[in-house]
């Protein structure tokens, strides 16, 4: 604690010293030499009465959050980073000490130069800070920016002003959630995690199949649906364990939303589509092409109509203005059959007051064209060429291979992992110094790219995928494969603003670690190395880590002088939930018979022990996983229990470590 004060007296006098590092960057930051505002004071939030409940009319979602829902969520993250309480109220007028948030609209302009609601100013001073909102959103975005320079700067943030605005309207991530499967609890905190780096879509792919290797096996390859529908004419479409009902996919969606962050669900058709061959072929119909049922035949009759069926079930779910029909990967072959699906789904969906975005996919027609309003969401350069797009008039999402594609786990095209040098010295070779923008798509050809102003380029958003299925990845690996792609993206897609790489780096897992509303990396406090350790026979249920987890105990258990003996149906109880990477887990046991079945278990995993038997992990995604290099030894007679952590063990905000 005292260190803590010293830091917090030190710092503000030296004023050069600020780490403006917060990603992404602003437009503009002038500091001022007044001194800092302290954040992580008790602090009091005014909202401007004459708009806390106004809400953007020009974003993506329809269910919009209002300036004062915002505000009240910003003091929920402030009141968990510093452990303090806010006040908030509405007022007409700035308080004499506190925070002010208020909306002046156009302030603001995408690169194209049409107005934003994403926009804002910080005009602060160690009393007061205003934030003006161009937009509810502009606030919203303002507040992370707070967040992170407090952070980067022990809760204080500096004087001066900020302007800022996202050069794009579209920033996003887009995840595989069909070829493995994510609890919409997980997906809700992936959400919250985008927005902390200002990303504001999480583009949702609902529905795909690992690919039949051999062919006459298809029935029974993996392959999913993940929307659940109690209307009967969608029976057997969707497995009932592993999909969203309507009510969890709009809390899903309205979690999001509260954050900025917009779902953009994608049903794939008619590549990518044994979900649906599958379900038509247990009711004796074929939909599909026999050479290959992951592809729709949309010669069958009735084939097209399936898919606009599904569509006019699902659309009064999605709180969005836009969504993705998938349509990648077809036969160029039956370019005419595709073009004429894509242009139906889009009359169907712009009747129901939506538009669609589509993969781009190389359909080589001598007679008919995708009608210009479908966004074409830009993937490979074999497969579409987004500049030729543009220049005949398409809106385009720059989702390029080359820089933001992963597969989980393993893939011969994709690593999962994050290549920095394709962000901050794009070109192939890489030309030092050339930070990716949105409007860079090919790699060895620079010149040979969009204007980056032209309204029809309308973002950028970075794809995860998981072709290697439900097994090959836990559901945490997607964020720690994923955590550096999604921190990169938000920064350089609202704007690089002269961000370099040493200054992303410098920062970036500090930021990553500390995003509100998401425990993904499974942080747990700790004063020390030791996050957890019990020695039963010594000190009982007291945990000796210093960090006060103690344990207790349900059921047929017994504390001896020997150790913690638990017979049958008895089990002992930690207060924490998972610990994230990297740790080491140290437990000493002896099972008494070679029948007895040890579980250890979590929110993200079930470990099963028993004598002369593999180790086996089970996760949430409810595949399990034989552990190697396990040696057993049913001999010891010790009972004690112990968990280390040997990762690092910093406070999930500076200038918190009282908690
Ligand atoms: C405006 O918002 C406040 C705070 O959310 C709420 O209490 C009030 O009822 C709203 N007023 C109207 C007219 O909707
Ligand atoms: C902002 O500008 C747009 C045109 O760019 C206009 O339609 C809108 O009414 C303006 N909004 C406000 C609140 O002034
Ligand atoms: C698609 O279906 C049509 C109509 O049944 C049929 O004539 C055609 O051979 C099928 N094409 C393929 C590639 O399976
Ligand atoms: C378009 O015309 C070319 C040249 O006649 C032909 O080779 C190609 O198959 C045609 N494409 C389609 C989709 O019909
Ligand atoms: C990252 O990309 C650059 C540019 O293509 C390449 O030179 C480098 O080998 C890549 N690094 C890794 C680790 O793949
Ligand atoms: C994006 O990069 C290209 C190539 O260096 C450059 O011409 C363009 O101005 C950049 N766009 C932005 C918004 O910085
Ligand atoms: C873009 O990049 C590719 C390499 O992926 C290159 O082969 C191609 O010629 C470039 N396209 C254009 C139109 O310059
Ligand atoms: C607990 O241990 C004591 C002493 O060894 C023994 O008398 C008692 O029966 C044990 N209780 C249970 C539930 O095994
Ligand atoms: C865990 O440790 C390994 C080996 O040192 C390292 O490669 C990996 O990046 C670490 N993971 C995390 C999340 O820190
Ligand atoms: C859902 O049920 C299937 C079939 O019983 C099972 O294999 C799968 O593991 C279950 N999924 C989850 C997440 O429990
Ligand atoms: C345990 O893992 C190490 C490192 O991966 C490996 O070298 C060793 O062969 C493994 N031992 C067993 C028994 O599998
Ligand atoms: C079992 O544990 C004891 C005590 O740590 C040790 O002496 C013995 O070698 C171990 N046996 C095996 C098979 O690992």
């Amino acid at each position: 604690m005292f260190a803590l004060l010293l830091s917090l007296l030190v710092l503000p006098l030296v004023a050069k010293c600020y780490n403006l590092n917060v990603l992404p960057q602003p437009r503009s930051w002038t500091l001022s030499s007044a001194p800092p505002f302290p954040l992580f004071a008790p602090v009091t939030i005014v909202v401007d009465a004459a708009y806390q409940n106004y809400s953007d009319a020009d974003g993506m979602t329809l269910i919009p959050p209002s300036l004062h829902a915002f505000a009240s969520l910003f003091a929920e993250d402030l009141a968990s980073a510093y452990n303090s309480q806010p006040t908030l109220k509405a007022g007409t007028s700035p308080p004499d000490y506190g925070i002010f948030l208020t909306i002046t609209h156009n302030t603001t302009t995408l690169l194209d130069g049409t107005s934003t609601g994403e926009g804002y100013r910080v005009s602060s001073s160690a009393s007061l800070i205003t934030i003006e909102g161009s937009g509810a959103r502009g606030a919203w975005w303002a507040t992370r920016t707070l967040l992170q320079a407090a952070a980067l700067n022990g809760g204080w943030f500096p004087a001066g002003e900020i302007v800022d605005g996202p050069d794009y309207g579209i920033r996003g991530h887009m995840l595989d959630a069909a070829r493995h499967w994510y609890s919409a609890e997980y997906l809700t905190e992936f959400c919250h995690y985008l927005s902390f780096f200002k990303l504001n879509e999480f583009h949702v792919h609902l529905s795909d199949n690992v690919y039949p290797a051999a062919t006459e096996e298809w029935r029974s390859y993996y392959a999913r649906f993940r929307l659940w529908s109690n209307n009967p004419a969608f029976s057997g479409l969707a497995h009932q364990n592993e999909s969203y009902d309507q009510a969890t996919f709009a809390a899903f969606q309205s979690s999001c939303a509260a954050r900025g962050v917009t779902v953009i669900p994608e049903i794939e058709a008619p590549g990518h589509a044994l979900p649906l061959s599958q379900w038509q072929d247990s009711m004796g119909k074929q939909v599909y092409i026999d050479t290959d049922p992951t592809l729709l035949n949309l010669s069958i009759p009735g084939v097209t109509e399936m898919v606009e069926n599904i569509w006019t079930e699902f659309l009064p779910w999605f709180e969005t203005q836009e969504v993705c029909i998938g349509a990648d990967e077809y036969p160029s072959d039956l370019a005419d059959e595709y073009i004429t699906f894509v242009n139906d789904l889009n009359t169907l969906i712009k009747g129901r007051g939506k538009h669609i975005r589509a993969w781009g996919t190389d359909e080589p027609s001598n007679t008919t064209s995708i009608d210009k309003d479908v966004i074409i969401q830009h993937w490979a350069l074999f497969a579409t060429d987004p500049y030729a797009l543009i220049q005949k008039g398409y809106p385009v999402i720059n989702s390029q291979d080359w820089v933001f594609y992963e597969v989980l786990k393993y893939s011969d095209s994709y690593p999962p992992t994050t290549n920095l040098t394709r962000f901050f010295d794009f070109g192939d070779p890489p030309v030092p110094g050339l930070t990716w923008n949105t409007s860079l798509f090919n790699w060895t050809d620079i010149p040979y790219n969009p204007s980056p102003t032209t309204p029809l380029l309308r973002g950028a958003i970075a794809p995860v995928w998981n072709d290697n299925g439900p097994r090959a990845s836990t559901d945490l690996e997607a964020f720690y494969e994923t955590r550096v792609l999604i921190s990169v993206a938000g920064a350089l897609s609202w704007g690089a603003n002269s961000l370099k790489m040493e200054a992303y780096d410098s920062v970036r897992e500090y930021l990553e670690n500390i995003a509100p509303g998401q425990n993904l990396n499974r942080f747990v406090a700790s004063k020390g190395p030791t996050v957890l350790s019990y020695d039963f026979s010594r000190s009982g249920l007291t945990d000796l880590s210093g960090n006060g987890y103690n344990a207790h105990v349900l059921g047929p258990v017994n504390l001896t002088s020997s150790g913690l003996v638990i017979l049958s149906g008895g089990s002992l109880i930690t207060p924490l939930g998972s610990l994230g990477l990297n740790h080491t887990y140290a437990l000493a046991l002896s099972l008494s018979s070679p029948s007895t079945i040890l579980k250890i278990t979590g929110p993200d995993t079930l470990l099963t022990l028993q004598n002369g038997q593999p180790l086996v992990m089970r996760a949430s995604n409810g595949a399990e996983y034989p552990l190697r290099n396990l040696t057993t030894n049913a001999t010891t007679p010790r009972h004690n229990c112990k968990a280390r952590e040997s990762g690092r063990l910093e406070s999930r905000w500076a200038g918190s470590e009282s908690r």
